[in-house]
């Protein structure tokens, strides 16, 4: 069946079969390897996108579902994103294996609320999981980004 949506702002058409998951065609008909699988049971976050602005577990997501929607995936922030300039300046990955879904879901907390306590921070990046254990790194870079934001471009700067 043909899904139409849009991903990183362009328009997009694929065949989907009726039971595959958007993070199979994210990755496999559209090289958006940034979306990576793991779990493939919505627990890890590994596969996290944006749809509509939320962040959504792809592997859980049946593609038919993301018709008319608008994905993101961490392509479309598009390498300088204040927040991906956070999470290196932090030092908030090892492997990096979990730093795109990350980036995402701060990118969420961060429009949400610009200036998170720690205690929000961790409940609402709980849904992603670093099994490099750089938890402390990443709240860190929530919180350099979220600083960031206060005194430059908006954090919902890009996708
Ligand atoms: S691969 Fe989707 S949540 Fe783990
Ligand atoms: S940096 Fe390796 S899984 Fe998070």
């Amino acid at each position: 069946m043909k899904v139409r949506f849009n991903v990183n702002g362009e328009a997009v058409e694929v065949e989907a079969r009726a039971d595959e998951m958007l993070l199979d065609v994210l990755r496999g008909e559209l090289d958006l390897t940034s979306v990576r699988y793991t779990c493939g049971v919505g627990v890890c976050g590994a596969c996290t996108a944006l749809v509509d602005g939320e962040p959504i577990s792809t592997c859980i997501l049946l593609a038919l579902l993301a018709e008319g929607k608008e994905v993101t995936t961490v392509e479309g922030l598009g390498g300088d994103h204040p927040i991906q300039r956070a999470f290196a300046e932090a030092e908030a990955f090892q492997c990096g294996y979990c730093t795109p879904g990350m980036i995402l879901t701060a990118k969420r907390l961060l429009e949400e609320d610009p200036e998170p306590k720690e205690e929000k921070i961790r409940t609402y990046m709980s849904g992603n999981l670093c099994r490099c254990g750089c938890y402390a790194k990443i709240e860190d870079a929530v919180n350099l980004a979220a600083s960031a934001s206060k005194t430059a471009a908006p954090i919902k700067g890009g996708a």
